[in-house]
C-alpha cells in the first residue's frame, strides 16, 4: 500500500522559511542584519534570544540537565545562522525531540520556552506551540483521522507541535488502531516540512522507549532527547515560593517549615506530580487561607493579612492526618 504524500499549507514551499522578507517575519529578528552577521555575539543581539536563555534560568528552579541541553542547541541554531550567512548550510538541521518526565517536572514550560528559542533564532516562523494528545490526532472511527491530524499540523505549522503522552499514538494490541494512521502523516510532515515544524513528544521516560522501539521511524527523526528529572523537596519549596511570590502571597512566620513538612510527606504518597502537586497545594491553602479571612467579617484586613498564608492553613491539608499515607488526594 501506497502512502499519499502530504503536504500541510501554511508553509509556502517556495517561500523559505528562513527568508526575512517572508510572510512570518516578526519584529523579534531585525532580518538584515541578522543576515549580515558574522559573530555569535551578533547573532545574539539581533535575535535576543539569550534574554530568553537568561529567563529560562532565573524562572525556573534545578532541571541543570535541560538547561545545558538548552544551551547547545541555541549554540547550534546560532552556528548554523552564521553557516547559512556564509553560503555554507545545505540542508535544515532537524530540531524534532522528545521530553522525558514524570508529571509536574516542567516539560510543557520549557517546551513553550524552547518554540520562542527556535523562533527568535528563525529556525520557525511563528514560534507558537500547539499542545495536544491523541484524541486530538486520531478519530474513532474510519476516515476521520487524517483529516483531524492534518487540522492539527496546520495549525501547528509555523511553531511547535507538542505531543503529550505521545505512547498512546500507538496502541500494539489493537490490530487496526487509526494512531498508525496518524503516526505515518506526522513522520512524511517532521521529514518535509521539518524547516518549518518542530515536534516535540513528551511523556513517561520507560513507555516512550518502549514507544521509540517500536516506531523506529519516528525515534530516528528525533533529534534531541531531553530528560526532566525529579526536584528534590529543597527544589519544590524554591518553586513553592516562586509560585507564591509571582501571585503576592507569602509564607508567615513558621509556614516555611511546615510546606517543607508537607513537601516530605507528600512525596511519598501516590500521584505526586512534581511541581504541578505544589501548585495544586499552595492553590488550597489559598482557598483555606480565603475562608480563615471570610470569617472575619468586622476586620480590616490589611495587605499582610490579605498576602500571608499561616501555618494553619497548611496543616489544615490531609497529608498532616494521622495514617494518611498512601492518601491518593491530600
Ligand atoms: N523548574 C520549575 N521552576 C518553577 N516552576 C516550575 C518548574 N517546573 C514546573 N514548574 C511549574 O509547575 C507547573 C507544572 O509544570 P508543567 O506543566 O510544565 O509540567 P509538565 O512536565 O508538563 O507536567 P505534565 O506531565 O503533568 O503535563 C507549571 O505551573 C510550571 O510553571
Ligand atoms: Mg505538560
Amino acid at each position: 500500500m501506497s502512502t499519499p504524500r502530504y503536504s500541510i499549507p501554511g508553509s509556502a514551499p517556495s517561500v523559505p522559511p528562513r527568508d526575512p522578507e517572508g510572510p512570518g517575519a516578526t519584529t523579534a529578528q531585525a532580518p538584515d542584519a541578522m543576515e549580515r552577521a558574522r559573530s555569535v555575539a551578533a547573532v545574539l543581539a539581533e535575535s535576543q534570544v539569550e534574554q530568553v536563555l537568561a529567563e529560562l534560568d532565573r524562572d525556573l528552579v534545578g532541571l541543570a540537565p535541560v538547561k545545558q541541553r538548552i544551551r547547545d542547541i541555541a549554540a547550534l541554531l546560532v552556528i548554523d545562522k552564521l553557516r547559512m550567512n556564509l553560503g555554507l548550510q545545505a540542508e535544515t538541521p532537524s530540531m524534532h525531540m522528545s521530553f522525558t518526565g514524570n508529571p509536574g517536572t516542567g516539560k510543557t514550560t520549557v517546551a513553550l520556552r524552547m518554540a520562542e528559542i527556535l523562533h527568535r533564532l528563525g529556525y520557525v516562523r511563528k514560534g507558537h506551540l500547539v499542545a495536544v494528545t491523541r484524541d486530538d490526532l486520531v478519530g474513532q472511527y474510519i476516515g476521520h483521522t487524517a483529516p483531524k491530524t492534518k487540522e492539527v499540523l496546520k495549525k501547528a505549522m509555523g511553531g511547535v507541535l507538542f505531543i503529550d503522552e505521545a505512547y498512546y499514538l500507538y496502541r500494539p494490541e489493537n490490530e487496526r488502531d487509526y494512531g498508525q494512521e496518524a503516526i505515518e502523516i506526522l513522520l512524511q510532515v517532521m521529514e518535509n516540512q521539518r524547516d518549518d515544524l518542530v515536534v516535540i513528544l513528551a511523556g513517561y521516560k520507560d513507555r516512550m522507549e518502549t514507544f521509540f522501539r517500536s516506531n523506529p521511524g519516528l525515534s530516528s527523526r528525533i533529534a534531541h532527547h531531553l530528560d526532566f528529572p525529579d526536584y528534590s523537596v529543597d527544589e519544590l519549596q524554591q518553586i513553592a515560593e516562586r509560585m507564591l511570590a509571582q501571585r503576592h502571597y507569602r509564607f508567615g512566620a513558621g509556614a516555611r517549615e511546615i510546606f517543607h513538612q508537607y513537601l516530605e510527606r507528600r512525596i511519598q504518597q501516590p500521584h505526586f506530580a512534581n511541581a504541578r502537586s505544589v501548585r495544586n497545594a499552595l492553590d488550597r491553602a489559598r482557598l483555606r487561607q480565603a475562608s480563615r479571612l471570610f470569617a472575619e467579617r468586622d476586620r480590616d484586613l490589611g495587605r499582610d493579612d490579605l498576602t500571608t498564608l499561616l501555618p494553619a492553613d497548611l496543616l489544615a491539608s490531609r497529608v498532616f492526618a494521622e495514617g494518611s499515607a498512601g492518601e491518593a488526594t491530600p
